[in-house]
């Protein structure tokens, strides 16, 4: 597309769980000739250029005939497409530096507190244990091997790579990351899986994902490397994992430990029995916040590049649902 498009219309911020107050405050600071509403009334519906998304309420943007462009507040666009009556317009996600370096961040942090074994020192302290018995690999001898090698997963391999860990990597597609072996399909996933001591999951959640970390995963990997049995990282989607398997899978000793920071159910219902489960480490879907300050200045400028000649970026494939 690249005719100019003429707009002055309102945006909606149809976000829910989340404060819109912070949202106003960034879109006042950024772009202050721009309106912003958290509803649109009746006989508003027509005023409205474009919607800010995360689970959005099922319908919300079923109604608004001059809606152009849906920006997801999150890389993630699940909880988009939960809504059955989302209309078929182009539908940006978020690609920010600021929730790339956040999950990288997120992602180097679990992976090196299960390398320095961070969770035996932390209950040695408190029982006030002083041992060193346990032998240390190094990271050259540790492979962290990454589903999902998009925006969030290359950064993860880069950092992690720096650091020394051997990294791999499994996307849908044939993939050429530098320094990274990579994998990609199902013909691809079980040579992926069989080296691997850390298995990071950023993958999006789509119907070829779902339920994908399941015994049939943890089963194809080797069952002991240098850290004992692999260790699961998943800061993709709770729908991508099985939470009963992963219980089994550390019980059976298929995994040794589990850093979640996603749920099939959020937030973690109270008797869920993870959060009971020393083996697990859980964070609760905080890995890479979406941050106010630092998206809203990008969607401004998305959306004058849009008004200019038509340029959307960062486009999700409706099909592919990622
Ligand atoms: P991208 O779309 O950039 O990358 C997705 C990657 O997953 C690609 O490498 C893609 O393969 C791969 N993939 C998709 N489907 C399949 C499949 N069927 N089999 C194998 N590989 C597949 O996404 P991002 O890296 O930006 O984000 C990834 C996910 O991280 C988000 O969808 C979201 O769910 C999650 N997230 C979680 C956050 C949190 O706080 N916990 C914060 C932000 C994001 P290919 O390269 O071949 O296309
Ligand atoms: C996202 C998330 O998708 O925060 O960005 O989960």
């Amino acid at each position: 597309m690249n005719a100019a498009v003429k707009n002055t219309g309102k945006i909606y911020f149809a976000a829910t769980g989340w404060d819109p107050e912070i949202w106003i405050k960034a879109f006042a600071k950024a772009a202050p000739e721009r309106e912003i509403v958290t509803e649109v009334k009746a006989g508003e519906e027509a005023s409205i250029d474009y919607a800010l998304v995360w689970k959005q309420k099922r319908g919300s943007l079923a109604n608004l005939p001059n809606l152009k462009v849906i920006f997801s507040l999150g890389a993630g666009v699940d909880h988009v497409f939960h809504d059955d009556q989302v209309p078929d317009l182009p539908i940006v996600r978020t690609v920010s530096p600021d929730l790339t370096m956040r999950m990288t961040e997120y992602v180097v942090w679990q992976v090196l507190d299960h390398h320095r074994l961070g969770s035996q020192y932390r209950a040695q302290q408190l029982k006030k244990v002083w041992r060193e018995d346990r032998r240390q690999p190094a990271a050259s001898e540790v492979n962290v091997g990454i589903m999902g090698l998009g925006v969030l997963g290359r950064d993860a391999a880069d950092k992690l790579k720096h650091l020394g860990f051997n990294v791999s990597g499994w996307s849908r597609r044939p993939q050429d990351v530098a320094g990274v072996a990579t994998y990609h399909g199902k013909d691809g996933l079980s040579e992926f899986l069989k080296q691997v001591d850390i298995l990071v999951c950023l993958l999006p959640l789509t119907p070829d994902t779902k339920g994908i970390l399941s015994m049939s995963v943890f089963g194809r990997m080797k069952e002991d490397g240098p850290l004992g049995a692999p260790i699961l990282i998943n800061a993709g989607r709770g729908g991508l994992q099985n939470e009963a398997d992963i219980q089994a899978a550390l019980e059976r000793g298929l995994l040794s430990a589990a850093s979640l920071d996603v749920f099939e159910t959020e937030p973690l219902p109270e008797n869920s029995p993870l959060w009971g489960n020393p083996k697990i480490t859980i964070t609760p879907h905080a890995a890479a916040s979406s941050s106010a300050n630092a998206l809203v200045p990008e969607i401004i400028r998305m959306i004058r590049d849009y008004e200019r000649d038509g340029t959307l970026i960062n486009l999700v494939d409706r099909e592919k649902q990622y």
